[in-house]
């Protein structure tokens, strides 16, 4: 089916969950609202969906009883925090959280494509995969070990974008997005008068030369074919302007796409914490929190993914990346255990100017919900002949 030609009536149900969710969002494992409006609509689609009640996934089949292949469709649910400020009708009415990363729009695609398959059975099973925070917390793994992949073949999953039009779909085999990586740093020195920095060790000293040093990771350190960053996104010292710190915190974010680069800045940022501890007599902690692992799209299922996203948009309208992305993706968890391939999703308007995910006005066009109910309803179609059960 041709993106254009999904029935408007199925479109406008699409559009109304996505709104719905929109006002109404909520932040990672707190999902309770927009697990019981998917549960609800899926019933209406005669689809038997589980949930475990707030913090769990939504889990609905559409299987044969003889069993056989299994394609699962995967969506999130989470919103942000942060306040919204488009002007939108159904901007969201609770305070301090936002559907700033298109996650209502990827539940309404899916439900959108339940809804297709459920009017024309495909001849395979489907799994459809409501997923609690992406976010925060990889919610992914939850979905997982509520069995959520139990006899899944394979797994497809999309995230929408501004970098494209309404109506282009990117697909990749291979590493698409990055490892990404949280470190903080706690600089211990002492504190003292502003006067008298020989009585003190000055934290606010030591962490500016650290924060320096840490740019060099990737510009000095790493081969720049091997995308990578290290970002330090937040810095805490200090009380009073007279007033040495004694102490000072650094936050931030590392992204990689190659293990051994990725190893090699976890042991660069410890090195240079302790030589800055060494050459001022301080005492520095680092910790490192590993996050989610990079999606990596299996040969096999991105080809039947791109066939299928050619079929509804047309090959013109395929994107192909040069580079993989730095963010993050909790998706890369079932990839560790399935096969499957994450696509994106053009979402930008026409005459629409660019606007980033996770920023406070950020807003899609709602067509795109059409080519993502058309797309996962062919690659199921499609699936059946490549899993010959
Ligand atoms: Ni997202």
């Amino acid at each position: 089916m041709d993106w254009h030609d999904v029935p408007d009536t199925v479109f406008e149900r699409m559009v109304a969950v996505r709104r719905d969710l929109h006002r109404h969002p909520e932040l990672a494992f707190e999902e309770e609202r927009t697990a019981a409006r998917i549960v609800a609509e899926l019933e209406t689609l005669g689809i038997p969906a589980s949930y475990r009640g707030k913090g769990s996934g939504v889990i609905a089949r559409l299987e044969p009883l003889k069993g056989g292949p299994v394609i699962a469709l995967r969506a999130d649910m989470d919103a942000l925090p942060g306040e919204e400020t488009t002007d939108l009708p159904f901007a969201s009415t609770v305070e301090g959280t936002m559907h700033a990363c298109g996650h209502d729009a990827h539940v309404a695609m899916v439900l959108g494509a339940a809804h297709l398959l459920a009017a024309s059975p495909p001849g395979i099973g489907v799994r459809f995969l409501f997923q609690p925070a992406e976010e925060r917390g990889g919610g992914a793994r939850t979905v997982i070990a509520e069995g959520g992949l139990e006899g899944v073949t394979a797994i497809f999953g999309a995230h929408v974008t501004q970098h494209y039009r309404v109506g282009e779909i990117m697909v990749a085999e291979g590493v698409i997005t990055a490892q990404s990586d949280k470190f903080a740093i706690d600089v211990h020195g002492r504190g003292g008068h502003g006067a008298r920095p020989h009585e003190a060790i000055d934290a606010v000293v030591i962490a500016g030369l650290l924060i320096t040093a840490l740019q060099t990771l990737v510009s000095r350190e790493v081969d720049p074919l091997h995308p990578s960053v290290v970002t330090i996104g937040s810095v805490h010292a200090g009380t009073a302007p007279n007033v040495i710190a004694g102490s000072a915190r650094l936050e931030g974010s590392i992204r990689t796409t190659v293990p051994e680069v990725r190893d090699h800045i976890h042991h660069g940022i410890r090195r240079m914490a302790r030589a800055c501890a060494d050459l001022h007599n301080a005492r520095l902690d680092v910790r490192i929190d590993p996050g989610y692992p990079p999606v990596v799209n299996t040969f096999r299922e991105s080809e039947l993914a791109r066939r299928a996203a050619a079929g509804v948009v047309g090959e013109r309208s395929m994107v192909r990346p040069e580079h993989p992305s730095m963010g993050g993706e909790d998706f890369s968890f079932y990839l560790q255990k399935v096969p499957g391939c994450f696509m994106r999703f053009g979402a930008r308007g026409e005459g629409q100017e660019y606007v980033p995910l996770h920023s406070s006005s950020f807003d899609i066009d709602e067509a795109v919900l059409r080519v993502g109910a058309a797309c996962f309803d062919r690659l199921v179609r499609e699936a059946v002949a490549f899993y010959p059960p």
